[in-house]
């Protein structure tokens, strides 16, 4: 059928989608196109699976292979099968997906070198053309699987410099000449293969547990557990007749057991993972950092001497640990006055959001905790969920449940001009209601607070599914010990604090009032006053008055939402509730009960009229 297409429709079309929509397997007789759907669906795995500087996912489109060529970064084919896999210091983070390579039968050299991949090394069974496999300098855990033992034509195998543990595997290849796993956590007795014994001890060095020779340590009396027997130590059950069969790695094991633990946070973890992907499938950062690289000085082992732990709220969701957490792919989401918070993928594919604030070192750990004790205890769908935090001297760090899709003021001013979405007016009336239920909620359980949210502003409203949203980065007034770190806050542009007079729960009223004017207009807060004059007043009351003048009227209105003409009576009920929410006097303006049942009744008449 292919052959009676005339070949430059076939390149016209997209051959790849035409190939798969026809489900051929083995691609196509046309000698310069051919490559193997198999091979190049691994390929797609990797690519989707980790973020690099090089942009793998705008490279690795189209054909992996035309014949011998490649016009994929890092890749090599013959005859066209994929033979080369080098990616080296690209700064390729996140984990392996794990059996990627297994249909990549053709493989001869496999290069990582020099990145920061975590998580287990990749299954290499069915390569049996491998020749080099080099992993060095990255962040990879768990143990070496024996299979690589197995490997038949192996030439070559770099593992150091990661954070390996368990044993050695008895490599016993004639065609190893280059071996090295150093600057790792391996143990137990190096195996007596002539393979592994021809390597000088620099080979197996700064592996604290590894003993016998080449080393000059001498193994401990009585020997130690044959190499056979699967390294994990760990006591988890595990099927006995499946364990012959195929030992299951460490990190496999680790995974199922805390997968038992977290079976409802990973579900909800990971509808919001999955939803994001679908939403925001390639939103490559610039940003990606690792969380590691602000505890560099101080590496992992010193932590775990320290025996610092993460404290959770709920003890059955512990399921992983401070080094987990340093040792996950991050991405900045977004970098404030009080820190920087990170989007952190854990290994075991949990992703979490993780906030480490800044400036606050003169804390202490008493008044952190209860405070944080007492965020985590708040319960509510309008509110971001903190799951847990870390105390010491030098890092605080909160973490919490992450919303995936950014927040309100990415939504609200982001991507303004051609080709942006607008934001309908039903979309934001359902924004402003869940902000007014989260901030009712939070004064209705925070009775104590001065300001129980205090730092209420469009980017501290995140956005999840259907543009439910919730708020963030609430509670932190009391960790602010002066006037001046307040200023941090967004409560430091209402009036009284410009003032320095006394704060009340009116100051979150105000920023709520703020926040409607944003939605309704479109403009971001402060804006058009910094244009007009430069005088300095820190409060936003000019701006308010600039952008609602005295005979306001739907000249105000995002020209996104103008058109919904229906809409414009609650457009301007509402422009009324944030003019009495943003009133100078603390004292007239009206409490968020009440603020929340005006907009219940504005919608609920919404819906009776369209019924
Ligand atoms: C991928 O990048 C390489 C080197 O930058 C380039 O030669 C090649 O054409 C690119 N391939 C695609 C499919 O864009
Ligand atoms: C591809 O390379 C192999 C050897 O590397 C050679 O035998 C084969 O003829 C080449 N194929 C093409 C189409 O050039
Ligand atoms: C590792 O990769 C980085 C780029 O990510 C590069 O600057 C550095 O020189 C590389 N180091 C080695 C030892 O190759
Ligand atoms: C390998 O290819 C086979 C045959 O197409 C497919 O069924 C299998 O899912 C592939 N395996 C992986 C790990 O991609
Ligand atoms: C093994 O790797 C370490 C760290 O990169 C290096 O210092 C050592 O010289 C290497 N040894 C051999 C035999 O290659």
């Amino acid at each position: 059928m292919m052959k009676l297409l005339p070949l430059t429709l076939l390149f016209a079309v997209n051959l790849v989608s035409l190939i798969q929509f026809l489900s051929i397997d083995f691609v196509s007789s046309i000698e310069f196109f051919e490559y193997y759907s198999d091979e190049r669906d691994g390929l797609l795995q990797l690519r989707d699976s980790v973020t690099s500087d090089a942009n793998l996912h705008s490279n690795w489109t189209g054909p992996p292979c035309i014949s011998n060529d490649s016009k994929w970064i890092g890749i090599a084919c013959s005859d066209g099968h994929v033979v080369h896999i080098v990616l080296e210091g690209i700064q390729l983070s996140g984990s392996l997906p794990p059996t990627f390579l297994l249909n990549i039968t053709f493989l001869a050299i496999l290069s990582f070198r020099n990145n920061t991949i975590s998580g287990p090394l990749p299954d290499l069974t069915n390569l049996v053309h491998l020749e080099h496999a080099f992993f060095s300098q990255n962040r990879f855990w768990g143990s070496i699987p024996l299979e690589y033992a197995e490997l038949p034509k192996l030439k070559a195998m770099e593992l150091q410099e990661n954070y390996l543990d368990g044993n050695i595997p008895p490599f016993d290849q004639p065609s190893l000449t280059i071996f090295n796993v150093s600057y790792n956590h391996l143990e137990g007795p190096i195996p007596n293969t002539d393979a592994l014994q021809r390597f000088p001890s620099s080979s197996y060095d700064h592996n604290s547990g590894l003993c016998g020779s080449p080393l000059k340590k001498p193994c401990p009396f009585p020997p130690p557990p044959p190499p056979d027997v699967s390294p994990s130590p760990l006591p988890t059950p595990v099927n006995p007749e499946k364990e012959k069969k195929k030992p299951l790695r460490l990190w496999s094991i680790v995974l199922i057991a805390s997968a038992a633990s977290l079976v409802p946070v990973i579900v909800i973890l990971f509808s919001l993972c999955y939803y994001r992907m679908m939403h925001r499938k390639e939103k490559t950062t610039e940003n990606q950092a690792e969380i590691e690289i602000a505890a560099r000085s101080e590496s992992i082992d010193d932590f775990q001497r320290r025996q610092q732990e993460l404290e959770f709220f709920d003890k059955q969701i512990s399921a992983f640990d401070l080094d987990d957490l340093l040792r996950a792919s991050a991405e900045v989401l977004g970098k404030g006055k009080l820190g920087t918070t990170y989007k952190t993928v854990l290994e075991s594919g949990t992703t979490v959001a993780v906030k480490r604030l800044k400036n606050m070192s003169g804390l202490s750990k008493k008044e952190f905790v209860q405070q944080m004790q007492l965020l985590g205890s708040l319960r509510h769908e309008n509110l971001v969920q903190i799951i847990s935090f870390y105390y010491s001297k030098e890092e605080k760090l909160i973490i919490s449940e992450f919303v995936p899709n950014g927040s309100l003021f990415e939504l609200l001013h982001e991507n303004r001009g051609v080709g942006r979405v607008p934001l309908k007016w039903e979309t934001r009336l359902s924004i402003i209601k869940d902000i007014a239920k989260g901030l009712a909620f939070l004064h209705q359980s925070l009775p104590s607070h001065k300001v129980p949210h205090a730092n209420l502003k469009s980017s501290n409203v995140v956005i999840q599914q259907n543009f439910h949203s919730k708020l963030s980065n609430f509670g932190f007034l009391p960790l602010l010990p002066s006037r001046k770190s307040s200023e941090a806050l967004a409560i430091a542009k209402s009036p009284e604090f410009a003032q320095g007079k006394k704060l009340s729960n009116k100051a979150d009223v105000y920023c709520f009032g703020i926040i409607l004017l944003e939605i309704i207009t479109g403009r971001i807060p402060g804006e058009i006053s910094r244009v007009d004059d430069d005088d300095t007043t820190e409060d936003l009351s000019d701006w308010v008055r600039m952008v609602v003048n005295t005979d306001w009227s739907t000249d105000i209105l995002d020209m996104e939402i103008l058109a919904a003409k229906e809409g414009h009576e609650e457009m301007l009920k509402l422009t009324e509730i944030a003019l009495e929410c943003t009133d100078l006097l603390p004292e007239k303006r009206p409490k968020m009960p009440q603020v929340l049942q005006r907009i219940e009744e504005i919608i609920e008449q919404k819906r009776r009229e369209n019924d």
